[in-house]
């Protein structure tokens, strides 16, 4: 089946399934790697993209749900001024090991800040909650977080 999908700025033309997961789209359709595959059951955050700004699971959202919605991925996140910021905040601090959790870290974050510029320890913790870091980084994501709002002000 046809579908019409929106992702940072360009209309894309796919022809897949409509139960196909958004993520098995951008990555094996599109070509477009930096959104991770990890549990692909909505467990460890590792293929985060934005749907109208919100985080989602790019893993257990199906294509044919997507409807108008507008898709953002790591690739374009930097685009955005929040999301510049926060990359800068994330080189700043060193804040990946191996990396293969970050970009889905960095769009939890941006969407936090996006939605609240100056969040409290808990507010970072409810939103980052559920983004895994096997590597354990997770004191130099908040330090990232931290600084990137600091730049709001
Ligand atoms: S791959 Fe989607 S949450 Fe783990
Ligand atoms: S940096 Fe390795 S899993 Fe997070």
């Amino acid at each position: 089946m046809a579908f019409n999908i929106k992702i940072n700025g360009k209309t894309h033309s796919v022809d897949v399934d409509g139960d196909t997961p958004v993520l098995w789209v951008l990555r094996d359709v599109l070509g477009m790697t930096g959104t991770k595959f990890g549990c692909g059951r909505a467990l460890c955050g590792a293929c985060t993209i934005h749907i109208d700004g919100k985080p989602a699971r790019s893993c257990i959202t199906s294509i044919d749900s997507l409807g108008d919605s507008q898709i953002t991925t790591i690739e374009a996140l930097g685009a955005t001024p929040v999301g510049a910021k926060v990359q800068k905040a994330w080189v700043d601090r060193e804040v990946p090991q191996c990396g293969y959790c970050q970009s889905g870290q960095i769009m939890s974050a941006a969407a936090l800040l996006a939605a609240n510029p100056h969040p409290t320890d808990s507010d970072i913790d409810d939103a980052m909650s559920g983004n895994i870091c096997r590597c354990g980084t997770y004191v130099r994501i908040r330090e990232a977080i931290k600084q990137a709002a600091q730049s709001n002000e």
